[in-house]
């Protein structure tokens, strides 16, 4: 099997750290980046213990000025190659009612979620259209497909992604190009605890109620998790595969889940999400009891 150049973009934790080391055991040179310069290092000390190299690169993908440095350090590194693969995993969840979260919270999610891979892809994508071969892989979520209620946000830069890979699909396809979605469900990383250190909880909130719930929702989210080898098989697959598929959905549950909600009518999903984010009228605005007995 051919040995591929690739850039991983958020390589300091779960499955972009992840992923690195996996492309470097299948022997393909691996630029891993991030924005935490020591969690590169350690990725690059635990590589080396394994007799692999893997080179390490500051990046953070929502500054042009640093996707622009990495390019031309990565092309300096190849001899003017670039990479065969990027691999856009760099992303983060927000989790919140869309009525509560701030604007520049916001706007910072879609920074990096959506706007930061699109300029890390257009950065290294010339390169690869010319020589008429190349990799684009996108890191989406179950949450491209499904909307949960409470992380509508987030899902909807998910959504973007999606979009946004299945025009690059065609449009990169005469070019020998192929760009491919993966679609984790959940996966036992750092993204729980950055994605729960986002929720306001606001005890006058309208959503209260449900912001209270968001720690039980946690441990149900904890309970179907897996480990980042499946993402981590999937996107390989992606980067080696004669004819990359447009879309990898692991594990197996995640398929299910999106099987399942495309089959059921609109108000069903939608009372069954209600219920399992504690987005009940009885929860947020009370049986109107207290109401009745102040009339009384
Ligand atoms: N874990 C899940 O259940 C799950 C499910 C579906 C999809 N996903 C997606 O999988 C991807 C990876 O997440 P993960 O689960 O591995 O979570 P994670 O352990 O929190 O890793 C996220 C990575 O993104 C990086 N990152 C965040 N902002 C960045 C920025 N501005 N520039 C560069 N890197 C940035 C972080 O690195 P620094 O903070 O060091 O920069 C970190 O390396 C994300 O796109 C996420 O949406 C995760």
């Amino acid at each position: 099997m051919k040995s591929r150049i690739v850039l991983v973009t958020g390589a300091t934790s779960g499955i972009g750290r992840h992923t690195a080391l996996d492309l470097a055991r299948a022997g393909h040179r691996v630029f891993a980046t991030g924005r935490r310069v020591d969690a590169l290092e350690s990725l690059r000390q635990q590589a080396e213990k394994e007799g692999l190299s893997i080179d390490t690169l500051a990046l953070d993908v929502t500054k042009p000025s640093s996707i622009e440095q990495a390019r031309v350090a990565i092309e300096q590194a190849t001899n003017g190659y670039g990479v065969d693969a990027v691999i856009n995993n760099a992303g983060y969840g927000l989790v919140g009612p869309v009525e509560s979260i701030g604007d520049e919270a916001l706007r910072a999610q879609y920074e990096t979620n959506v706007f930061g891979l699109l300029g890390v892809t257009r950065a290294f994508l010339p390169a690869m259209r010319q020589r008429g071969s190349g990799r684009i892989v996108n890191v989406s979520s179950i949450g491209g497909r499904i909307t949960f209620p409470m992380m509508g946000v987030y899902n909807s830069t998910k959504y973007a992604v999606e979009s946004l890979s299945d025009a690059l699909r065609v449009e990169l396809r005469p070019f020998g190009v192929g760009v491919s979605l993966i679609e984790p469900g959940a996966i036992r990383t750092e993204f729980a605890d950055v994605a729960m250190s986002t929720v306001a909880h606001d005890p006058s909130s309208p959503y209260a109620g449900a912001t209270a719930d968001a720690d039980a929702m946690r441990k149900k989210f904890e309970a179907t998790m897996v480990g980042p080898e499946y993402v981590t098989r999937a996107i390989r697959k992606a980067v080696e595969s004669r004819r990359p598929r447009a879309r990898y959905v692991t594990p197996r549950s995640a398929g299910v889940a999106i099987w399942l909600f495309k089959l059921l009518p609109t108000s069903w999903s939608d009372a069954l999400l209600g219920q399992m984010s504690g987005l009940t009228r009885q929860k947020l605005v009370g049986d109107g009891s207290a109401k009745l007995s102040l009339a009384s």
